[in-house]
């Protein structure tokens, strides 16, 4: 694979991100030209891609929120206001992962850790306190006779099974607080199931203000 750069996403990327998305998830619509604008304008610092000479391989899309507004409750749609991040709070201390993916045909060489180290450089260089995600769980759908979601979740926690989005952010770091039922419905292979995983910014300064990020164009 050629080497891989992660950097802010900018409006003409939105074409190539739109065909890569349909490729990585073939059975769901991918986003408009018109929400992935949206994302980039509320928030451009939080929108990531990662690129290869060849063109782009991968996506990281986040916002912040105030997490205590979502902690008892919420699923994919509420969180993001379906997709527009509108509400982003640069009030809040939780940079919140709405989506990452990577082409296919590069899955497991890396790109996703890339994707991760930009967003928690980006923890870092905000001063937020923490990143938050809710993960899908693709690999339930094998074992959804046998057991629910939560006891599946636990045993790739425990390392007894491996679940391809789950494992991959234990890996990273990431910690898990449990399954949120319903989190997107029409993710047949998850079963609508996501698990709620946090990572801690280690270098987070709470008498330091969080740095507000300017809207400025990427
Ligand atoms: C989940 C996803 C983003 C991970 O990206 P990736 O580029 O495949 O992951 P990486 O190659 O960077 O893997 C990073 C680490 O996680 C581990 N990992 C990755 N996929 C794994 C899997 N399926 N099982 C176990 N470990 C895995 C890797 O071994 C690697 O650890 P290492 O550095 O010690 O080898 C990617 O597979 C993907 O796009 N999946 C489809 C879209 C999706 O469901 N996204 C999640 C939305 S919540």
């Amino acid at each position: 694979m050629n080497s891989v750069s992660v950097r802010q996403t900018r409006p003409e990327d939105i074409p190539a991100l739109i065909a890569l998305q349909a490729d990585v998830y073939p059975d769901i619509p991918p986003w408009s030209q018109r929400r992935l604008r949206e994302q980039l304008e509320v928030f451009p610092q939080g929108q990531m891609v990662a690129e290869t000479k060849d063109g782009l391989v991968g996506c990281a899309s986040s916002l912040i929120v105030l997490w205590d507004d979502w902690a008892e409750s919420h699923n994919w749609k509420e969180i993001t206001s379906s997709g527009t991040f509108d509400n982003h709070n640069p009030q809040g201390k939780t940079l919140y992962g709405a989506e990452v993916f990577v082409d296919p045909r590069l899955q497991g060489k890396g790109v996703g850790h890339l994707l991760y180290e930009g967003r928690r450089s980006l923890c870092r260089a905000l001063n937020l306190k923490r990143i938050i995600a809710c993960g899908r769980l693709p690999g339930y759908n094998k074992y959804a006779d046998e057991m629910s979601a939560e006891s599946y979740a636990q045993k790739v926690v425990w390392g007894d099974l491996i679940d391809p989005v789950l494992s991959f952010q234990i890996k990273e770091g990431f910690s898990y607080f449990g399954v949120i039922e319903n989190y997107i419905p029409e993710d047949t292979e998850s079963r609508g199931n996501a698990s709620l995983i946090v990572w801690l910014n280690p270098d987070y300064d709470p008498s330091k203000p969080t740095i507000i990020p300017e809207k400025t164009a990427p």
